[in-house]
């Protein structure tokens, strides 16, 4: 439906009945407006300066360390790369005086570090989050936590091992949208949940990451065997290095890295350990380019009833050869025996069925003729949508505001490495639905995969 059209019918029908919502959930009650601001207490306290490093320099770990410097009393002092040219790069941007090195360990045994964060290919996040919390770093680790199902306890050991901060950088949660998400589904404005989807649609070489390679690359400006790690041997390849994302070896295909987004806001709205049941279907239907990982991918997920939520379906699927180019990244729905919710970071547009009173016709015809013959009734609105102010920075901005204030104050992080395995370990089990062909079976409590 139309936003704007539907935003001025509902303005245009508060108008003429002066109050709204009578019966409907107490979130909704204090409804002002169609369109109301999201907003929450500004918490700056600490004086202490933070000196972070950064591991792994390239797009998404440039973007995490410009938005920790974005915070007040933070300073950057160190930071790694297997690539010359990430290194130069980030002399230039971040400043000459930072030390470089191709070596993440020489910037664990610093002693100016405070806080690591780590943005390498995926293959290394377990690693070098268990060596920085060992060597007694707080860690901003990017997503998925781990780049298979069996390294998540290690990483949970290793946090609760040193004491320190842990999170995991799926941003989407620490929105102003989820949070209120969250509230709105806790309160009931869609009734009972029974369904959730996420639908990611893209048709670039971008999109399907193909990337261009810098001319300079080489096994002298790259650490090319670092790299590797104790995966395959290859020879020097500048295509493994820079388009990881479609090897097995390196990345986590689209699961890892797009679903596990929506997985992760899923978990916080309705404080779910996880699904006990994937399964995943789909395939290289077009970039025939030596990829390892689907451009074409469905995953359903089962959420068993439990205290905190009733038993829903997830259904998430990503297409790089979707004509329509539309890119729905970052929204997820949820559908309520009442209505439905499409979350953003910075919105949350909230559609309601419109019940006559507790009758339902969709549910019961015979009760339609009554209530027709029924004096009319004011129904409840077809959609408001909660936006975030215009100078709201965003939820990655939040992500580390939450992190860093755990680190000083010793405040409750959600994204910590349990919340991180029970994330990443939905997005892994597709993977391994997708490549062994069944249906995968996972214990979401304890953590452990069933067959
Ligand atoms: N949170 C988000 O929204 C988001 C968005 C994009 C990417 N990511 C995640 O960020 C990570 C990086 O993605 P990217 O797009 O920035 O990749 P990228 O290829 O641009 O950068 C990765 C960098 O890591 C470096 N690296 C790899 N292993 C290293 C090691 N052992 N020591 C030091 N440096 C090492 C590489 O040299 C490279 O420069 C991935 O895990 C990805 O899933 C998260």
């Amino acid at each position: 439906m139309n936003i704007q059209k539907s935003r001025r019918n509902f303005i245009k029908k508060l108008g003429a009945a002066g109050t709204i919502l009578a019966g409907a959930p107490a979130v909704l009650r204090s409804t002002k407006s169609s369109s109301q601001l999201l907003g929450r207490p500004v918490n700056n306290s600490a004086n202490d300066t933070l000196q972070v490093a950064l591991i792994g320099a390239g797009g998404m770990g440039s973007t995490d360390l410009r938005t920790a410097l974005s915070h007040p009393n933070t300073e950057v002092v160190a930071v790694a790369d297997l690539y010359q040219g990430r290194l130069d790069n980030a002399k230039e941007t971040f400043g000459s005086q930072i030390f470089t090195t191709r070596d993440y360990r020489e910037i664990l045994e610093r002693d100016d570090v405070d806080v690591v964060i780590i943005g390498t290919h995926d293959h290394w996040h377990k690693q070098i989050s268990v060596d920085a919390l060992n060597k007694g770093k707080h860690v901003y680790c990017e997503k998925p936590m781990v780049h298979s199902l069996e390294e998540g306890p290690e990483v949970i050991r290793a946090q609760k091992k040193s004491g320190k901060i842990f999170c995991v950088g799926s941003q989407l949660l620490s929105s102003l949208g989820y949070e209120k998400a969250k509230e709105l589904l806790k309160d009931g404005a869609i009734g009972k949940l029974n369904y959730a989807e996420g639908v990611w649609a893209r048709r670039s070489a971008g999109g399907a990451w193909n990337g261009p390679i810098p001319a300079d690359a080489s096994p002298e400006t790259i650490d090319w065997d670092t790299f590797l790690k104790d995966k395959k041997r290859y020879q020097f390849d500048p295509e493994r290095f820079f388009n990881w994302r479609k090897y097995k070896d390196y990345g986590t295909g689209m699961n890892g890295d797009l679903f596990v987004h929506i997985i992760s806001g899923l978990h916080f709205v309705t404080d779910s350990f996880g699904p006990n049941q994937i399964y995943s279907t789909g395939g290289i239907r077009f970039w025939q380019d030596g990829r390892e990982v689907p451009d074409v991918l469905i995953g359903t997920f089962d959420y068993p009833e439990t205290q905190t939520h009733p038993g829903f379906n997830l259904s998430l699927r990503c297409n790089f050869v979707d004509g329509t180019q539309g890119s729905y990244f970052y929204v997820m729905r949820l559908i309520g025996s009442e209505g439905l919710m499409e979350i953003q970071p910075n919105k949350v547009i909230l559609e309601r069925n419109k019940v006559l009173s507790g009758i339902d016709p969709n549910v019961d015809p015979s009760e339609l003729k009554k209530a027709l013959n029924d004096r009319k009734r004011i129904l409840g609105p077809e959609e408001i949508v909660y936006e975030a102010e215009a100078d709201y920075k965003g939820c990655h901005y939040d992500h580390f505001g939450y992190f860093f204030d755990a680190v000083r104050n010793g405040s409750q992080l959600v994204e910590d490495a349990v919340f991180g395995y029970r994330a990443a370990a939905p997005a892994l089990a597709c993977n391994d639905s997708y490549f062994q062909k069944k249906i995968i079976q996972w214990d979401p409590v304890k953590m452990q995969k069933i067959n």
